[in-house]
């Protein structure tokens, strides 16, 4: 028997990174059951090429959308997203809400008309970024780093770790360096692990710099897609992965931090 109320949010990413996500979600739709999907054993996509990320996303997504019959499945990732948004919904009926990053604010808020973006290797080669930045930020100077290793980071992080402070360090120094990079006062995070790492990375950039990610615009989509839906949450969220692995029990503390209590894997 389908059960309405119960039907979840299925969130989805190659790993914590669409925790970002979720935690805004959780501030405006407090009573949607969500499932939280992690392709751990596709993590990272940022190394990726195009070709394997859109067959793999499609691929999962159809998959888990006919098994878990969600309202509404949310791509909480920037690189699935730029790259398989489209192809997604050519093949899927629910509705998809997939993460942009967040030129458009960023471009908004800058005052000294210089923005950093932080994002994995396949983000930043976007066309899809290229249109963003052409759109929104044309009298602005968009400087772009692809820094997989802030993705370990946050990883490491939820797991109980220290996000490597050289790898923070790293990123920072790279996008100082680039041609009037000593002028950038807006950082748009465009991986959605990278806000979990936010703490870290303010104190990396120093007070001047004014960090942005797409979480609260996302959660506030989601709520106008599910408007006038009613939720129940009939038994306590859970997690799917994709591949069960050694470690994956210390992620358990930040999950159930997040509200998932329960665990599978796909
Ligand atoms: N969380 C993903 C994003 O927003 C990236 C992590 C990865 O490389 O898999 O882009």
């Amino acid at each position: 028997m389908s059960d309405e109320l119960a039907q979840p949010v299925l969130l989805f990413d190659s790993g914590v990174g669409g925790l970002s996500v979720l935690a805004a979600l959780r501030q405006v739709l407090p009573e949607a059951p969500v499932i939280y999907a992690a392709d751990n054993a596709g993590l990272p996509y940022g190394q990726k090429t195009e070709a394997e990320i859109a067959a793999r996303v499609s691929g999962l997504l159809g998959r888990m959308t006919e098994r878990l019959h969600p309202r509404l499945v949310c791509i909480a990732c920037n690189t699935a997203s730029t790259i398989a948004l489209a192809a997604v919904r050519d093949v899927l009926e629910v509705p998809i809400v997939g993460t942009v990053p967040a030129i458009k604010p960023a471009a908004a808020l800058t005052r000294s008309g210089v923005i950093g973006l932080l994002g994995t290797e396949a983000t930043i080669r976007q066309g899809y970024v290229d249109r963003l930045e052409a759109e929104f930020a044309a009298d602005k100077v968009l400087l772009r780093h692809a820094a997989p290793e802030l993705v370990s980071a946050a990883e490491t992080k939820l797991r109980g770790g220290v996000a490597d402070p050289a790898a923070i360090a790293d990123a920072v120094a790279a996008l100082r360096a680039m041609p009037q990079g000593d002028r950038i006062d807006t950082v748009v995070l465009a991986c959605t692990h990278f806000p979990l790492i936010a703490d870290e990375l303010g104190q990396a950039f120093g007070p001047g710099v004014r960090l942005v990610d797409g979480a609260q615009g996302i959660a506030r989509r989601i709520a106008w897609l599910t408007r006038g839906q009613r939720f129940a949450r009939r038994e306590p969220d859970r997690a799917l992965f994709t591949r069960d692995e050694a470690g994956l029990a210390e992620l358990f503390p930040a999950l159930s931090a997040a509200g998932i209590e329960r665990y599978a894997v796909f």
